[in-house]
């Protein structure tokens, strides 16, 4: 694992897209997983800055989204539905880049059948050969996608009962918070693992704790994000704030500045 600190919040953003469009720039049919969330706005932001620049060119970019929403019946369809990590996406990102929407994929959490389709968004996943990136923030409950403490670490795409800790950080983002449901479909903690790289990103001092037990901390399914410690590519991207618990902060610096993998990087510094 590497851990990455910049400055500031934006330079993470920053660094967090390059990452992203070097890798695409290198392999055009490249397989994207997605996160929602605060911390990603400005990531994608920095994407379709560089799209617009032709930078990086999301025509034959396939994307993945780690999670959705269950919605009730009665919910919005989501290109209205304002809640929905659908309209997020779209808001944020798709509607902003040169990629063709029929290849962007949010888990489907208003059909009939959750399950079924869950299963069949693993299977599609598989089926276009694995995510190449799997792109994850991290939520206050320690989760990766949705999967809360105690998702088992070979847990596939499934529906999940959200916890109040989740409850209380994503329903006030909500127009109306008690609109919020208690249910979600998520990418498994297996399912992640299995993309053939992972890039973290978190940011603000309300995540060092949490950041500091993912990364450095004994790996338990009771912080599904300590999972990544048994991913053999990954790189955590952290702004000051963020960083600040961890015990090794100055290794990680001193092994990113002599780490020749990043010695293109350290501009963004
Ligand atoms: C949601 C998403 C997570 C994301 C988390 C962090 O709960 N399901 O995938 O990591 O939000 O959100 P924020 O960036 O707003 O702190």
């Amino acid at each position: 694992m590497d851990v990455i600190v910049m400055p500031t919040a934006a330079a993470a953003a920053k660094l967090t897209a390059q990452i992203i469009a070097d890798a695409i720039n290198a392999k055009p049919n490249f397989k994207l997983g997605l996160a929602t969330g605060r911390t990603m706005e400005p990531v994608y932001a920095n994407l379709a800055k560089l799209n617009k620049a032709n930078k990086v060119d999301f025509s034959r970019v396939t994307t993945f989204n780690l999670d959705e929403y269950v919605w009730p019946k009665k919910a919005k369809k989501y290109e209205a539905n304002k809640d929905s990590y659908r309209y997020y996406m779209n808001y944020h990102l798709f509607n902003k880049i040169n990629i063709d929407i029929r290849n962007t994929n949010v888990p489907d959490g208003s059909c009939d059948d959750v399950d079924a389709a869950a299963i069949e968004y693993d299977n599609a996943i598989a089926e276009c050969g694995g995510l190449d990136i799997q792109l994850l923030g991290i939520g206050r409950s320690g989760h990766i996608g949705f999967n809360e403490p105690l998702s088992s670490f070979s847990s596939r795409t499934r529906a999940v009962t959200l916890t109040q800790t989740t409850y209380g950080q994503n329903s006030p983002l909500f127009d109306n918070p008690e609109d919020m449901p208690m249910q979600a479909v998520t990418m498994g903690v297996g399912t992640i693992l299995e993309a053939k790289r992972l890039v973290f990103l978190a940011t603000m001092k309300e995540k060092a704790d949490i950041v500091a037990k993912a990364i450095e901390g004994p790996v338990t399914s009771m912080i599904s994000a300590t999972a990544m410690q048994m991913h053999e590519d990954v790189v955590c991207i952290l702004d000051k704030d963020a960083a600040s618990k961890l015990e090794g902060l100055k290794e990680y610096e001193w092994s990113f500045k002599h780490n020749p993998r990043w010695a293109a990087y350290q501009k963004f510094k």
